[in-house]
């Protein structure tokens, strides 16, 4: 597949990574929120990519109207990451994403995520070797230092990346020991923009379409990712959408059919030994939409099969007709 340029319509949204979470059925009911938004896998490990590990293999489903899509890896090793990316791109991503941003201590532990960081000569391999293997979009997402934000390191380890062929990098505003504690500093993800000549998309605490469009101004960023909230609330695309003005065919949202699409997919789509994971997940974030969240999201952790969740989101919502629909305002 020939490059396809992510940012030409400009102020790209884009759903970020997450294990776990963005799985195919996820994404599929993302899509209907947005055609444009770029949709990224959960992180594939490299190894398991290369070695054709039959767990793997649901996450590794592309659905037909995935793209613009980008299947992002994970890894330490060169020659496994350069594997990865050329088996992903022969499945015909419009995009591989290098992960250097996760701060799992597992992940760590084993030099991957953002533990890379802090090896400057193995990233540039890693990066040189992928840049080889693979002739798509290729980009990295990584966090603003390793033990504070760090300036003078971010903008070195930035263009080492850009002269190894990066297409784009996104930019989580928070270093990699804080994990998820304070709050993004988008000030760093202004800084990046004003610093290199590919896009750059800045990525933490997104919760509005007011606070994308607010990014998008006072950074001059070329897109933003968002995570927690687009597992919250998927339509947060639709609402961003009409923020910047160019709205899409969605108008009411219901809270009901959505859960139960996401859920129902994840039945259809996933061996049925991880339904209940992966739906719980789900429901982790997606209860949060509710008034009486604490309550609905017990309710759902104390039952094992996904009928009997939707179930139990029905029942809410018939004690609580008015939280069900959501109203998109007219463009
Ligand atoms: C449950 C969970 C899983 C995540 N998994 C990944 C992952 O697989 N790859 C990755 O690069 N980042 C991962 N992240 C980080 C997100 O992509 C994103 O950078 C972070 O959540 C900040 O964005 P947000 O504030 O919009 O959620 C994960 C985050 C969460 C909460």
């Amino acid at each position: 597949m020939g490059r396809v340029d992510f940012f030409n319509e400009g102020r790209v949204l884009m759903l970020a990574p997450m294990a776990e979470l963005t799985t195919p059925p996820f994404r599929r009911v993302v899509r209907k929120f947005s055609k444009s938004a770029v949709l990224f896998s959960e992180m594939l490990s490299s190894p398991a990519v290369v070695g054709g590990a039959l767990y793997n293999e649901p996450f590794m489903v592309k659905n037909i109207d995935d793209e613009p899509f980008v299947f992002q890896i994970l890894g330490g090793d060169p020659e496994s990451m350069s594997r990865a990316c050329r088996i992903l791109g022969d499945r015909g991503c419009s995009g591989v994403n290098i992960n250097m941003g996760c701060s799992s201590p597992t992940i760590m532990k084993q030099v991957r995520g953002a533990r890379l960081l802090k090896e400057f000569e193995l990233s540039r391999e890693i990066v040189a070797r992928c840049r080889e293997a693979y002739g798509g979009n290729l980009s990295v997402k990584l966090r603003t230092g390793f033990e504070k934000h760090d300036e003078e390191f971010l903008l070195d380890f930035c263009r080492m990346l850009v002269s190894e062929g990066v297409d784009f990098i996104i930019l989580h505003g928070r270093f990699a020991k804080l994990a998820f504690k304070r709050k993004a500093d988008w000030k760093m993800v202004k800084l990046l923009k004003e610093s290199l000549p590919v896009p750059v998309v800045g990525n933490g605490d997104v919760e509005n379409a007011g606070q994308i469009l607010h990014h998008f101004e006072s950074t001059g960023c070329d897109g933003i990712m968002i995570g927690r909230e687009a597992m919250k609330s998927p339509w947060i695309f639709v609402l961003a959408d009409h923020a910047l003005g160019r709205g899409g065919d969605v108008s009411d949202i219901d809270l009901l059919e959505t859960a139960a699409d996401v859920l129902c997919g994840l039945e259809d789509f996933l061996p049925p030994e991880l339904h209940k994971s992966r739906a719980h997940r789900f429901c982790f974030y997606y209860s949060k939409n509710f008034k009486f969240d604490h309550e609905l999201f017990r309710n759902i952790r104390n039952v094992d099969r996904i009928p009997e969740m939707i179930k139990i989101i029905e029942e809410y919502l018939n004690r609580n007709p008015h939280e069900r629909i959501i109203k998109i305002p007219e463009m």
